[in-house]
């Protein structure tokens, strides 16, 4: 089937991205991203491109030239999935907060929503392309909800497996030279081929075919959770090695770098860090952990399970570092924080390690002052009150925001960078260090800034993974 309009349900940091670059590079395609959020919407077809709703370097000119032309954003779920040949699910799928599988399976709520939304809407064939990260199996449950209700007797449905690799900050390039396309669907028939090959077609206009790798359903849904367990996995290995080479006196970074030269290793990432964040890492490996023990593979589970209580331990452990150094309390002291966004150049602050560290020092009365250059204020209070450690007042009153790291730091006991922001290397670290209270602490929990500089102006660093030389 060749395809004229593309429908993509969720425009959120996968829905919006995706479907600005296939309306990008395919300009005969007419592409329409839904949402039920209509302030999203809104703000995706804001005429001032620095207000969409994701910020993604390099997304503000892809939207700018592509909406308007085939690239359209709108509330009107129903129309839009009745007039597209396929349509991609990129909705949230959250872990479980309740009942069965809580804190662990993936909460696939939306995703029915969605299926049972498209069987009633729709009156002509479809194909449908699993975009959000799902569990193994999801594609079935899928298949059977569009089979069983509405017209799905008279309307026909393929189901595909096209997970996302993007990674946001880098959303872009990522999307435009992907190391790969992963395609699922049923292989075992011609329609399912056929609906493989119109998806391969699309990227094909600017993806290499060779690299565009087609398979069964389920292989691609596992690859998804497989790929990201292992990246997490990485820093989990490398960030439980900083807490040995603070002890040893090794360096975390000379470590990563000895070993990354390794080409069966590898160099990427190797980045000791105070934790990572993200909405997929931890919920992806919880996803297996939850798979594996639904078919008793114990041991299977254990071990994925462990990448997450590393990460657990090393934001805990950053955070009490803080407080053991600040003479053991840091009731009333002013801690500030550079960064809430769970790495740099996105405004996302899913899962950010700043978000447990801040709960940490809190819990022991700190007062915690932010400055990130993307997140906004409320989002930092809807992090913390999402916790549900404390009241929303506590939280107002605990943690203030800024729009200035200097005024940020101002009379603070200590600074900590959550978050490697470029421009955090470039300020004016005297000026910083005259502002604080002495002995002025900095944590560097991204191990981006140069320590001998800081500690030759008078601050006691702590840097991660850095042991005392002999
Ligand atoms: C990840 C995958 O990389 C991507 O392929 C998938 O589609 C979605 O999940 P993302 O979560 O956007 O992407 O960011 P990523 O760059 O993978 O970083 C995740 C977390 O790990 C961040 O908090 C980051 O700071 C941290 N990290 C990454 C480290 O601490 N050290 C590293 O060396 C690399
Ligand atoms: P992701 O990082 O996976 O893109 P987001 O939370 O950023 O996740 O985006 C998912 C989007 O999907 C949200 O904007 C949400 O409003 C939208 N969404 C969820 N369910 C539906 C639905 N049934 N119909 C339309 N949009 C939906």
């Amino acid at each position: 089937m060749k395809i004229k309009n593309i429908c993509c349900i969720g425009a959120g940091y996968v829905g919006g991205p995706t479907m600005a670059v296939i309306a990008q590079k395919c300009p005969h395609i007419q592409v329409t991203v839904v949402d039920i959020n209509e302030k999203r919407i809104e703000a995706w077809n804001d005429s001032n491109l620095e207000k969409l709703p994701v910020y993604e370097p390099g997304l503000d000119k892809i939207v700018g030239e592509a909406r308007g032309r085939n690239l359209f954003f709108s509330t009107h779920v129903d129309q839009a999935i009745d007039q597209a040949d396929m349509i991609f699910i990129s909705v949230n799928t959250p872990t479980k907060t309740y009942g069965k599988g809580k804190g662990m399976a993936a909460d696939l709520k939306y995703i029915e929503l969605c299926a049972r939304q498209i069987a009633r809407v729709a009156t002509s064939d479809k194909i449908v392309v699993e975009k959000s990260t799902l569990p193994v199996r999801t594609a079935s449950a899928i298949k059977s909800i569009l089979d069983n209700t509405g017209n799905g007797s008279k309307v026909k449905f393929q189901i595909l497996s096209n997970p996302e690799f993007l990674a946001e900050g880098t959303a872009i390039e990522d999307l435009l030279d992907p190391d790969r396309v992963l395609i699922g669907g049923d292989t075992s028939t011609s329609e399912g081929n056929d609906a493989i090959e119109s998806l391969v077609n699309i990227y094909a206009n600017w993806v290499n075919k060779e690299q565009i790798l087609t398979t069964n359903v389920w292989s691609s849904e596992l690859s998804k959770l497989t790929a990201n367990a292992f990246l997490a996995q990485r820093v989990s290995s490398i960030n439980s090695l900083s807490e040995l080479c603070e002890k040893t006196g090794a360096d975390v970074n000379e470590v990563a770098k000895a070993i990354g030269m390794d080409s069966r290793i590898g160099s990427k990432f190797l980045k000791s860090s105070v934790g990572f964040g993200g909405s997929c890492f931890q919920k992806d490996i919880l996803n297996l952990v939850y798979i594996a023990k639904s078919y008793g593979l114990t041991e299977v589970a254990d071990y994925w399970e462990q990448v997450i209580l590393m990460n657990d331990h090393q934001k805990r452990r950053f955070a009490h570092h803080i407080i053991s150094t600040l003479f053991n309390t840091v009731s009333g002291k002013k801690i500030a924080f550079l960064g809430w966004a769970f790495k740099k150049d996105t405004n996302d602050t899913r899962e950010s390690a700043a978000i447990y560290v801040a709960d940490e020092l809190l819990n022991e009365q700190s007062q915690i002052d932010v400055y990130d250059p993307k997140v906004e204020e409320q989002q930092m209070y809807t992090d913390l009150d999402y916790l549900n450690t404390r009241s929303s007042k506590d939280n107002r009153e605990g943690l203030t925001v800024h729009q200035d790291p200097y005024r940020a730091c101002e009379n603070a006991h200590a600074i900590a960078v959550l978050t490697e922001w470029d421009e955090f290397k470039t300020y004016d670290w005297q000026k910083l260090y005259d502002r604080m209270q002495k002995p002025a602490f900095l944590f560097d929990g991204r191990g981006i800034l140069n320590i001998e500089e800081l500690e030759n102006i008078g601050f006691v660093c702590y840097k991660i993974g850095k042991g005392k030389d002999l």
